[in-house]
């Protein structure tokens, strides 16, 4: 028999190993908050009770506060919204002490009595627990919570709330009352889930912060940081801590299924009464309420294998999790228990012909110790896939029976890990359009020298300058480089996160004035860093014609060091070919979009030295493989291209000396602009250096 064959890691989110992010839970709950629009006036009372009036005051109230200045009411309301989370903990409470499984058997007319004395129960324990949780002030209730009506623009609200919209109204309130580890606490979870490039940074040294004090994302998510984990760990090919931690990632995935649930306790879709009205009977009504609860839950699956800011969900996600592990439980030698997850696996994908393969493997390898057919498949995925389908057929009878509207998801595509184009992501946009888009506007400063066009680079949407920065400017930017960096700076700190053979080296913005503010590096040097990004971005902007604002998503101070004792002769790249906001697939040819990397419109980088050897940029074809055109890198020298397929791009390895450069990708999409810069403009400047403190930067959030 052949040996069992290796679940294929392709499903971990592209660029895994680089910073990922952690899952916001994007709850149904969560979805309320916007749902009810700011037409709908909040009712005037300061604690709800059940999360529909917190969630409608934060979609009223907060943001209504906000803007009109009043902070302290903002973050009152915002607090009270982002709390009604815990409230889950009541439900939790509840369904334990008051099961309705209780009112079951028996049989005989009491029965229906007894189900609903247990449903009495379990109404007061979760009435009476919140109330608690509320303390004593006294709540008005609302006959018409459930009343509410479903947005018609919900994808809208779904993506405001992916992105944590919330967290950046709730900063900024934070700031302006003065209560700065919050703030940046709440800066933190809004930046988790708007982290830039997957092969550039994440904005890992503001976890220490301006307060100094540890952030802590508070959307995260045990189970897809355990998730990623257990990729790393299997990829290394460290079994048995890729073990540890896929059974931990799964023991974390069924605790956030359980409070996914939960939350459907508040679905919004109770309050759609249009579908309700057609079917005005009493247990029609119950029948309509359950089976929108079960739809909401039914979903869960797919909430959480989705990370934060992202529209799709990791595919096949939590099969996954048994078709890593029975590979890995092979790998250390527990047939038994690799015999357990490839049936656990097979229970979600029947005809998965080599996990099927493997099955048999495992088998026959047990044979003589034990009689395999005794080994089952592990029982939180036989309990799942139970109710899963169980689920299913509920749901269907009452899409046939009560014309309630509803598709079933394929929620694990089949063809599973051990393909490669199975990845449903969206295709990156067309070449065509790229080729039509003009350029050759003005260049703005006097002193910059144009050098080469699209044409002359060999591609589409390209250009070559000189003479951006002026020697000294380059001497400065340089002599504060080497105080501020940060090994591993977007790469969690990982050293050598792009090769092994280099040290890399990064510093953001905010670093810059934070380290400028405190006197660690002179002001002025931060400063201008912060001016020649704005000057890069406006050449962009005039160069390449865009007849709307070009924002900043991230900048980036980046420096290269070979290690030393490296070979001379390597082959490796310093950064490997890449498109700046698709994920490129050269075999395929393709190139895939997700948010926010999607967002990325235009890149730049902007060169300050030429004293190493090697660190060349190269653009490629498609192939990842043909060298289309190449830039030696010198002081003032600034490469610009669209962010596109159209544009894969790489760093040669750097072979001696330090490479260092100022890196930017710009967006046209406000929405996904660089949180730390715009309250830090030119005004906030004065001749004595910078008049808001960095803290304000982070953490007064801009407002539209
Ligand atoms: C911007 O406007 C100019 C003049 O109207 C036009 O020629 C150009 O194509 C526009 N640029 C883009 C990116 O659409
Ligand atoms: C563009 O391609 C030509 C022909 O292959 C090559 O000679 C030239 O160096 C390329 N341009 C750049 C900037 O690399």
């Amino acid at each position: 028999r052949a040996e069992p064959s290796r679940a294929d890691p392709w499903a971990r989110l592209p660029g895994a190993g680089l910073p990922l992010m952690p899952l916001l839970q994007l709850s149904l709950l969560a979805l309320l908050v916007l749902l009810g629009g700011s037409a709908r006036a909040a009712r005037g009372h300061e604690r709800g009770q059940g999360p529909p009036q917190p969630f409608e005051l934060l979609s009223n109230r907060a943001v209504e506060a906000s803007s009109a200045g009043d902070f302290e009411a903002a973050v009152r309301y915002l607090e009270q919204a982002l709390s009604s989370r815990r409230r889950l903990r009541c439900r939790l409470e509840c369904g334990a002490r008051a099961p309705l499984g209780t009112a079951r058997g028996g049989g005989g007319p009491a029965w229906e009595l007894r189900f609903l004395r247990a449903l009495l129960e379990r109404a007061r324990c979760a009435h009476r627990c919140e109330r608690e949780d509320e303390g004593s002030r006294p709540v008005e209730r609302h006959a018409t919570a459930a009343a509410r009506v479903l947005s018609r623009s919900a994808e809208d609200v779904r993506l405001a709330f992916q992105k944590r919209m919330p967290y950046s109204y709730l900063q900024q309130a934070y700031s302006q009352t003065n209560q700065m580890e919050k703030a940046a606490e709440a800066a933190y979870t809004f930046l988790m889930a708007n982290p830039e490039h997957m092969a550039v940074p994440s904005h890992d040294e503001n976890t220490e912060t301006v307060t100094g004090a540890k952030l802590v994302d508070r959307e995260a998510q045990l189970h897809l940081e355990h998730y990623r984990d257990a990729v790393e760990h299997y990829e290394a090919d460290d079994f048995q801590l890729a073990i540890e931690s896929f059974e931990q990632a799964l023991k974390e995935y069924f605790v956030a299924d359980r409070e996914c649930r939960l939350l459907c306790e508040w679905s919004q879709s109770y309050g759609d009464h249009d579908k309700l009205a057609k079917t005005d009977g009493f247990y029609e009504v119950i029948a309509g309420l359950y089976s929108q609860r079960l739809i909401c839950e039914h979903d869960c699956v797919r909430e959480l294998a989705t990370w934060p800011g992202q529209l799709s969900p990791i595919e096949n996600f939590l099969p996954l999790h048994y078709d890593y592990l029975q590979f890995s439980y092979y790998q250390v030698g527990n047939y038994v228990k690799a015999l357990e997850c490839a049936r656990a696996y097979l229970l979600f994908h029947p005809d998965d012909e080599d996990v099927q393969d493997n099955v048999k493997y495992y088998e026959s390898a047990l044979e003589e110790s034990v009689d395999p057919q005794t080994i089952k498949p592990r029982e939180d995925a036989t309990i799942f896939m139970k109710r899963h389908k169980l689920e299913s057929e509920l749901i269907m009878s009452a899409v046939v029976n009560l014309g309630i509207p509803y598709t079933e998801q394929n929620y694990w595509i089949h063809d599973g890990g051990r393909q490669e184009d199975s990845q449903a992501l969206a295709l990156c946009s067309g070449l065509a359009q790229q080729l039509s888009v003009p350029a050759g506007g003005p260049l703005l400063y006097s002193h910059v020298k144009f050098v080469y066009n699209s044409k002359q680079l060999n591609g589409t949407q390209r250009m070559l300058l000189d003479d951006v920065l002026s020697e000294e400017e380059c001497r400065e930017l340089r002599s504060m480089t080497s105080r501020i960096m940060l090994a591993g700076s977007g790469y969690q700190g990982e050293v050598s996160p792009l090769t092994p053979n280099e040290k890399f080296e990064g510093a953001t913005i905010l670093r810059a004035l934070k380290f400028g503010y405190e006197g660690r590096v002179p002001l002025k040097s931060a400063r201008l860093f912060y001016d020649v990004s704005e000057k890069a971005r406006k050449i962009v902007q005039s160069y390449f014609m865009l007849n709307s604002t070009l924002y900043f998503s991230f900048t980036h101070l980046v420096c290269r060091t070979p290690l030393s004792g490296e070979p001379q002769n390597r082959d490796d790249l310093s950064h490997p070919i890449h498109a700046d906001n698709c994920f490129l697939d050269s075999d395929t040819n393709e190139c895939w979009k997700e948010f926010p990397l999607a967002a990325r419109d235009y890149s730049a980088i902007l060169y300050m030295n030429e004293d190493f050897e090697g660190g060349e940029f190269i653009f490629t074809g498609m192939d990842s493989q043909t060298v289309t055109a190449s830039i030696k890198p010198k002081c003032g020298r600034m490469v610009s291209f669209s962010s596109g397929r159209e544009n894969p791009h790489g760093v040669k390895a750097v072979t001696k000396g330090q490479r260092c450069a100022v890196a930017l990708w710009f967006t046209l999409d406000p929405l996904y602009r660089e949180l730390v810069r715009s309250p830090c403009d030119a005004s906030q400047w004065s001749a004595a250096g910078l008049t808001c403190s960095p803290q304000k930067c982070l953490s007064s959030f801009p407002a539209s």
